[in-house]
């Protein structure tokens, strides 16, 4: 076994305790008192062949590799908001009041740290649970001293950060961004392309503590976050929780491409009514969502490589607030095809999802797998994990991997390597040339 053992308690922080981070919180409570199932989550529920085939081994996840258990974990976070975490799963209206209810004083007890925020970044919202500094350098420095007291107070052993706060105005790789000096020299100059999640981001790096990115912000993958991940062992991954249509996209792309089947169009629309809908109902933090949404499909498709079927693909991605859906969104996909003779078929999918419900076990794997890692003394852009998300952060001059199966190929056999299993390849060439 490649990692060290999971002894002791981690501390799960969440920079963002709104719809996502509050029904992962309640989930993993009541999945611990037994009265919940961990469903959708890969490191509570999968299980993952090793060996032969004839082996018959098929252990689950957790009885592989050494994960955390779910007693094990400490949770805590930062908002804009003063809510505890009870109120803030109450607002946003994603988990039945009965069940809250039941882990109230667990919920009620974690009360959010004073956020790192600048309403520059996500102009819809407006707080006042809000740090205050001269500089993103001394702000950094506080976050830092947050971390260092959770982790007493609570007696973590370890602590790992996963970002789910509103998704940021869009900002494009920019000089700042470039080297660990010039980041630094921005931080200290206040750098308007340095937003609040890569100085959450910068101080975890920083500390050590792992950092996935939910959103679809700038935040880690950035050339000095890597060179800071390099530099002081911490693994990361990032970004945009794969959930709703782009985990459906992701999943049917692939099929339809493996039966060389022509695509001429695909429109996506997607109508929210929770706080994330209102977010990215300013054109700015859509941008950010609609950039990691549409390369999707054109890394999946290959147009370049196959031309006849895919190089006039119309691909089009639209997200609609509407108050009444809640975090019940509803996502449309109408998909026109071509077949045989380029004879045109039309595939379309209404997928009535619960937003929250779909993100909040990719929190919890995410969290696990990259403590595991740290463990497993990897560090830098974790890309087996892109598994998880809607836009995979790679080494520079990698393209990302979109395909859902191929992605879920790469996690099984790092875990298999973990565990010094042998890596499958799913050739069986001895039973054809024996
Ligand atoms: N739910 C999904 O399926 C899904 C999928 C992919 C990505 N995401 C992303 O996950 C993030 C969270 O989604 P949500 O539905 O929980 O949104 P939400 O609006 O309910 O919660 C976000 C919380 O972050 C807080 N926040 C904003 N900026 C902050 C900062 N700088 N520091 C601390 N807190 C801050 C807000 O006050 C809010 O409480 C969003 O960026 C969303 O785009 C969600």
């Amino acid at each position: 076994m490649k990692a060290t053992p999971a002894t002791g308690k981690i501390g799960i922080l969440t920079p963002g305790l709104g719809a996502v981070a509050t029904t992962f919180i309640a989930g993993v409570m009541a999945v611990r008192r037994g009265i919940g199932t961990p469903i959708g989550s890969l490191t509570q529920m999968g299980t993952i062949r090793v060996g032969k085939r004839t082996e018959n081994r098929n252990p689950k996840v957790s009885d592989l590799v050494p994960l955390t258990k779910l007693d094990d974990i400490v949770f805590g976070g930062w908002d804009i908001f003063e809510d505890n975490v009870y109120e803030s799963a109450i607002n946003a209206a994603v988990l039945d009041k009965d069940l809250l209810n039941e882990i109230r004083d667990e919920l009620e007890a974690i009360q959010p740290m004073k956020a790192v925020f600048d309403q520059k970044y996500v102009k819809r919202l407006e707080g006042s649970h809000i740090k205050k500094a001269e500089t993103k350098m001394q702000l950094a420095e506080a976050l830092m001293q947050d971390m260092r007291q959770f982790k007493e107070k609570n007696n973590c052993d370890r602590l790992v950060m996963v970002w789910c706060g509103s998704t940021e105005i869009y900002i494009p790789e920019s000089d700042v961004h470039q080297t660990i000096e010039s980041l630094e020299d921005g931080l200290h100059n206040n750098h308007p392309d340095i937003p609040p999640s890569m100085i959450y981001a910068y101080a975890a790096i920083k500390m050590g503590v792992p950092y996935a990115n939910g959103a679809p912000n700038t935040s880690c993958d950035i050339p000095a976050m890597v060179q800071l991940a390099k530099q002081y062992g911490t693994p990361i991954a990032g970004k945009d929780f794969k959930t709703g249509q782009t985990l459906m996209k992701t999943i049917l792309a692939p099929g339809l491409k493996a039966r060389s089947i022509g695509i001429r169009g695909w429109f996506s629309t997607n109508i929210l009514g929770n706080r994330d809908g209102e977010v990215l109902d300013d054109p700015d933090s859509f941008k950010s969502k609609e950039v990691s949404k549409l390369s999707v499909l054109e890394q999946i498709l290959e147009p370049d490589k196959n031309p006849e079927l895919y190089k006039d693909l119309y691909h089009k991605v639209r997200i609609n607030y509407y108050p009444p859906h809640g975090d019940n969104k509803e996502g449309w996909d109408n998909i026109d095809i071509k077949g045989w003779l380029g004879y045109p078929m039309q595939i379309k999918i209404d997928f009535l999802c619960r937003d929250s419900i779909l993100a909040a076990p990719l929190v919890l794997d995410l969290a696990l797998l990259l403590d595991l890692a740290k463990r497993t003394k990897m560090s830098g852009i974790q890309e087996w994990l892109s598994f998880y998300l809607k836009s995979p952060q790679t080494k520079k001059g990698l393209y990302p991997m979109h395909d859902i199966f191929k992605q879920k190929e790469k996690l099984e056999n790092t875990l298999r390597y973990i565990a010094d299993e042998e890596l499958i390849n799913h050739l069986g060439l001895d039973y054809y040339t024996d």
